[in-house]
């Protein structure tokens, strides 16, 4: 959009750039700028506007995002181009992830590169590698407390050994995921220690108080993250005699972006880690972004516009990045980061499924999906042209984040019922054969979340201890069951390293001081690469499972329906143990079939009828295929039979 104001300030700052800049053809930087210039002036404004040096800020600005582009490469340009001319690649049927911690699935980077070849055998073209920066030896939460966001973490690689996995994947046509930690940096970052040496500049960067007189006021609206490790939300330091915001774990220091320039500098390091040949980036711990007295301090207002202007920005230097939200909140909060006002996605592309993971836990552990059902059926519509990374697990603990209406809606009571989550889960539950653990419990408001591998939820662990050979394959069935859900719902299914062969919880970590206290570590595993060869080994549980997602993976792929169009239909069933969508062509293509996913979470055989879809015209033929396993499937009076732990994905043949 055209605006006087933003233009002329524009070219006031085209005027003053750097030499070394302006004397660049850069072309297509410019046409980008001029076309989101307004968007990022009006956001740099209404978070920034009233500071004296706004306008050195802006220009500040600018020049990162051109610096930034002059040293994008030539291949990397050229996808951004081909990007912008395909601009909903993403939503595509034929991308499937995986999530990894380099050192626990190849000991190091150049291990990582050696196992290409194992992600093309399952099926996998997007592969997020998990923190990979330079962080402290020994507490660093996983990576996700960064000393240095700018190099790799040379336990397991150089940056030389990431670019040369980047290229090898983009040759492959595999998308790589890295993550750029904006919420916080380790207390080891140069900009933590020179605050604590005293100087203000970077005392500015984080929330540093002489006494506990805004903290305590903070801390009565602000709910804790860790409140077993870490509790509370700030860290009192001695070196400066002073009290920071640490939200996380105590090592973990909030950035404050009320400062332009924290927003800079976290911009300038997702610019130079799309150079270094990432595709997508994820956007750690979103939600906390902006903090403000008597909130919670996660969902607001301005976490959005900071979001909104790290994608503008980005359009303008790297513009075929996509950015993945991690969000974990609330399915009404979830969903804003999509961005709220637009009709296309303009803050995050991709967000994390948080809600649809926890509700496939409840069916799971109630054998129905009443809460499923009803948590689906209130997920708020998204906005075109943007997905969802679905996910059965992942490296984080399971949080029971329903909206407590939709739990009262289905007749349970909230805190009873996630009571019974947690126990079903760590197996306190009579005939549950999980084997996950408490995490996070907070002795103020009685929550717990759920540690654990997703064997040994499912129960797999338990039935091969036991030698069941009908409970192992009940679980094996789960994994497939839970895995059929993600691989169709629409979006990006997300698969977490170790799964695919069954790993069960790895205890290995309580033998680790810097990681003992946080049981998230028993499902952060090391592959066993001598299990990993038994899934060439018929009917062992490894091949059932490997074989049964390597079968689903490529039959998504041909299945357009399953591409990301919000083509997506719940169907009500009077069976409250099935969950039953329809994925609707959403394409004009008349050939293409609407695909209807049907899953039973019960451990007896339940029906499916079909009248309601006959009645609309639909599925009127006497043969149905299933598209997974490539039988037919014959329907008796409207009626079709679903085995336990059992699912579909129909097509309607004449035959
Ligand atoms: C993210 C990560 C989690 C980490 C937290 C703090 O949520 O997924 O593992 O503990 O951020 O960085
Ligand atoms: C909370 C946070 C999420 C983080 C997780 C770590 O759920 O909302 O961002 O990943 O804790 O366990």
């Amino acid at each position: 959009m055209y605006e006087q104001i933003a233009h002329s300030l524009l070219n006031k700052i085209l005027d003053e750039l750097k030499p070394e800049i302006r004397k660049r053809d850069l072309r297509h930087f410019y046409t980008r700028l001029g076309a989101n210039f307004y968007a990022i002036h009006s956001l740099f404004h209404l978070l920034y506007g009233k500071r004296d040096d706004f306008e050195r800020q802006m220009l500040r600005l600018v020049e990162v995002m051109a610096a930034q582009y002059i040293l994008r490469e030539k291949p990397l340009k050229k996808k951004d181009h081909k990007r912008e001319h395909d601009h909903n690649w993403f939503l595509s049927q034929k991308w499937v992830g995986m999530a990894l911690y380099t050192d626990g699935f190849s000991d190091d980077l150049q291990g990582l590169r050696e196992r290409i070849d194992y992600f093309e055998e399952l099926g996998i073209n997007m592969v997020h590698v998990m923190p990979i920066l330079e962080c402290p030896q020994g507490a660093s939460d996983g990576g996700y407390a960064v000393s240095n966001f700018r190099d790799v973490d040379e336990r397991i690689g150089s940056l030389t050994d990431l670019r040369v996995l980047a290229k090898e994947l983009r040759q492959r046509d595999i998308l790589l995921t890295l993550d750029v930690v904006v919420n916080h940096t380790s207390d080891e970052h140069e900009w933590a220690k020179k605050a604590q040496e005293g100087d203000e500049k970077y005392q500015d960067y984080f929330y540093i108080y002489k006494n506990r007189d805004t903290p305590d006021v903070f801390e009565t609206s602000m709910p804790e993250v860790f409140p077993e490790t870490s509790p509370g939300n700030f860290t009192f330091d001695k070196s400066m005699n002073k009290w920071v915001m640490t939200v996380f774990n105590d090592y973990q220091w909030d950035l404050n972006y009320n400062n332009p320039a924290v927003f800079i500098e976290m911009l300038d390091i997702i610019l130079f880690w799309a150079n270094q040949g990432a595709d997508i980036i994820r956007l750690d711990a979103v939600a906390f972004l902006w903090k403000k007295i008597g909130t919670t301090c996660q969902n607001e207002r301005e976490a959005h516009l900071i979001l909104q202007l790290m994608k503008d920005c980005c359009q303008v230097t790297a513009p075929g990045i996509l950015f993945i939200a991690e969000a974990i909140v609330a399915p009404v909060e979830i969903i804003k980061y999509f961005g709220e006002d637009a009709v296309i996605a303009k803050e995050c592309e991709i967000a994390y499924n948080a809600t649809f993971m926890a509700l496939l836990w409840d069916a799971v552990a109630t054998k129905n999906t009443k809460l499923l059902n009803q948590g689906i059926c209130s997920l708020p519509e998204k906005l075109e042209r943007s997905t969802w990374l679905n996910y059965v697990r992942c490296h984080d603990d399971i949080g029971l984040g329903f909206d407590d209406n939709d739990i009262y809606q289905v007749g349970y009571d909230p805190k009873a019922h996630r009571h019974f989550l947690v126990d079903y889960f760590t197996g306190n539950f009579e005939g549950s054969p999980a084997k996950g653990q408490p995490f996070g419990h907070n002795e103020k408001t009685g929550d717990d979340r759920i540690s654990g591998a997703l064997a040994s939820l499912v129960g797999l662990e338990d039935a091969i201890d036991k030698n069941d050979a009908k409970a192992i394959q009940q679980s094996i069935d789960l994994i497939l069951l839970l895995h059929g859900m993600v691989i169709s719902f629409g979006g990006i299914p997300l698969l977490y390293y170790g799964d695919e062969i069954g790993t069960y919880n790895d205890y290995s970590y309580l033998k680790d001081v810097s990681k003992a206290h946080d049981n998230r570590w028993i499902h952060r595993p090391q592959i066993n690469w001598e299990r990993a060869e038994k899934r060439h080994q018929k009917d062992t549980p490894e091949q059932k499972i490997f074989d049964g997602l390597k079968r689903m993976i490529a039959v998504r792929k041909t299945v357009s329906s399953f591409a990301d169009y919000n083509n997506r239909e719940l169907i009500e069933t009077e069976n409250s143990h099935l969950f039953a969508f329809m994925r609707n062509n959403p394409f004009e293509d008349k050939d293409k079939d609407n695909v209807l996913v049907v899953g039973n979470f019960n451990n007896l055989p339940q029906y499916f009828s079909l009248s309601d879809l006959r009645n609309r015209g639909l599925f009127e033929y006497e043969f149905l295929q299933d598209l997974y396993s490539g039988e037919s499937i014959s329907i008796v009076e409207d009626k079709l039979v679903v085995p336990p732990y059992c699912f579909f994905w129909l097509v309607n043949r004449k035959v």
